[in-house]
């Protein structure tokens, strides 16, 4: 049977290989909680600027949060110390919010996850610190466009491969690189869902998207060498070269026409949260 044409599956037949199709209830849902992280986000990105340490950007991200309604995804999950990632110029992904300041000129990378009304809603963008340089912003238009043009690929016809090639011959063309170690990921009632979504073509994740399927794509891209470390926190993800690293994220949903990106922040989040 194709279920790959219905706009929503019917219940009962919500899985194509493994991979959870959002029924029309549970997208209603879905949207919520991605229009809550996506403003979240926002409020985060204007909050932001020289002189706050990366501890006051996590407790100003977990008021708006709670003022919101919603919780954070990431506080807890495998012991998860913080409210959201803060990634600093050379940290690239799952940085602990603490004492670092910020600076004019630094790039910051912002992962916010919330919990809404039952579903998880995950983006992720790179701030400058108010400005930056030529160089570091290159990087930001590089890794942003990448991510627009890995969304372009999420349709039915295509499989998570046409999402990583074009993300990766983006990135690679315009003399950057992606990380290999981390990964985008199908998002729902739990925030790591089935299909895995690299940044670069591996022939073991070929699974087919199909309509209905909501699925985080989040290139992490490196302006140097693509090797990454862990500190010894446990968490703060850093180039291994010391190169500034950038990451975009939405959360998006597949449709017959085009992409649907759950976490645009423009979703009217007042409507969205009474519906
Ligand atoms: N957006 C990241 C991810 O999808 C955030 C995870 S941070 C963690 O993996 F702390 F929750 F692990
Ligand atoms: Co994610």
């Amino acid at each position: 049977m194709d279920f790959s044409r219905k706009a929503v599956c019917a219940d009962g037949f919500d899985f194509v290989a493994g991979i959870k199709i959002k029924t029309a209830d549970e997208l209603k849902l879905m949207r919520s909680s991605c229009a809550v992280a996506a403003v979240v986000l926002e409020e985060i990105g204007a909050f932001i600027r020289p002189g706050l340490t990366t501890m006051q950007v996590d407790e100003f991200a977990a008021e708006q949060i709670k003022r919101h309604g919603g919780k954070s995804a990431f506080l807890g999950y495998r012991k998860y110390p913080r409210h959201v990632c803060l990634s600093v110029n050379e940290e690239v992904v799952h940085g602990l919010g603490g004492g670092r300041e910020l600076h004019f000129g630094d790039i910051i990378s912002v992962d916010v996850g919330v919990s809404y009304r039952g579903f998880i809603g995950d983006n992720a963008r790179t701030f400058a610190v108010g400005g930056c340089g030529v160089a570091a912003q290159r990087l930001l238009d590089v890794t942003e466009q990448a991510l627009y043009l890995g969304i372009a690929a999420a349709r039915p016809e295509n499989r998570v491969t046409d999402i990583s090639r074009a993300v990766q011959d983006f990135v690679e063309g315009n003399g950057f690189s992606v990380v290999r170690e981390f990964v985008g990921h199908g998002v729902g009632r739990v925030m790591h869902e089935e299909p895995q979504v690299p940044n670069f073509v591996d022939r073991k994740m070929n699974d087919r998207l199909h309509t209905g399927m909501t699925i985080a794509i989040e290139p992490m891209v490196n302006a140097g060498q693509p090797g990454v470390k862990i500190l010894k926190d446990g968490w703060t993800v850093v180039t291994q070269d010391g190169s500034l690293s950038a990451h975009f994220e939405h959360t998006v949903l597949v449709t017959d026409g085009e992409p649907e990106i759950l976490t645009w922040p423009a979703a009217k989040l007042s409507k969205l949260k009474v519906a």
